[in-house]
């Protein structure tokens, strides 16, 4: 793990491997060990770059809302610092948000992307205020309630009830990330821009996976982008919710190094 000094912060990130650069971007309120698998499957071809977003794991968090452009242009100095002009983007949820946000500012700078489990749309007025009740119980009570009302949007009941260690993991990445890493990230995806308009102007492959009982950003919300960015491509992982990644890791892996061979070679 290394760290860089990016607008007057400290960011956490990993860089393993050689060849393309494949940037991943994590969710809420997770950190970059929500990759250990992808990192691990990857690495061996390309050069897998994991960042700890503004707020999560171990980079430094900030008062007030961390916007998903702020976040994007950290990644933006991280590889810059890494010398990188182009790499494949890839994020899951607010990881996604972050990724769209990232392609709007620096679409160049974008080989492929890779969106999971997230949406273009903005919040409702409804969503935004409960982000902004939910940053004000993050710092007030910690994250043990935030990560208690979470846990059943993020996974199966199947893999609640069957597959402890995947729970425990989710868990304590939550329990981790810092109250006020959480209050920002929660008000900077409340501010967060629409980018429906921006999938029709996306030029590069783009693979959209979702599982397929994901109540945080359904189905539906992958179809429609499916259907305004040109020639991408949506796999619906069957048993898995919001950490798609986690509860289907190798269903997960399969399609996203098919994915790299096919776009990025
Ligand atoms: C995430 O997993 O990043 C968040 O649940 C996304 C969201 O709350 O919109």
């Amino acid at each position: 793990m290394s760290f860089i000094t990016v607008d007057g912060i400290q960011l956490a990130y990993t860089d393993t491997g050689l060849g393309a650069p494949v940037v991943l971007l994590h969710g809420y309120p997770f950190n970059r060990s929500l990759w250990n698998e992808q990192v691990g499957a990857l690495s061996n071809s390309y050069r897998v770059i994991t960042p700890d977003l503004r707020g999560h794991g171990e980079s430094d968090a900030v008062q007030g809302a961390a916007t998903m452009n702020r976040m994007a242009q950290d990644v933006a100095e991280l590889l810059d610092h890494l010398q990188i002009s182009r790499a494949v983007i890839g994020g899951l949820s607010m990881g996604g948000y972050v990724a769209l946000a990232f392609y709007k500012q620096f679409p160049s700078r974008v080989r492929a992307l890779v969106l999971a489990d997230t949406r273009a749309q903005a919040d409702t007025e409804e969503g935004k205020q409960t982000r902004s009740q939910q940053a004000e119980k993050a710092l007030a009570e910690g994250m043990a309630g935030i990560a208690d009302a979470m846990l059943p949007k993020l996974l199966t009941p199947d893999t609640v009830s069957k597959r402890p260690e995947v729970v425990k993991r989710v868990r304590d990445m939550m329990l981790k990330t810092k109250p006020e890493g959480a209050a920002g990230a929660l008000l900077g995806m409340a501010e967060r821009e629409d980018q429906t308009e921006l999938l029709s102007r996306i030029t590069c492959p783009a693979l959209i996976l979702v599982g397929q009982d994901d109540p945080i950003t359904p189905v539906q919300d992958s179809e429609k982008m499916n259907r305004d960015i040109r020639g991408s491509r949506l796999v619906v992982i069957e048993n898995a919710a919001h950490v798609s990644n986690l509860e289907r890791t190798e269903q997960f892996n399969e399609e996203l190094t098919k994915f790299l061979k096919q776009s990025i070679s």
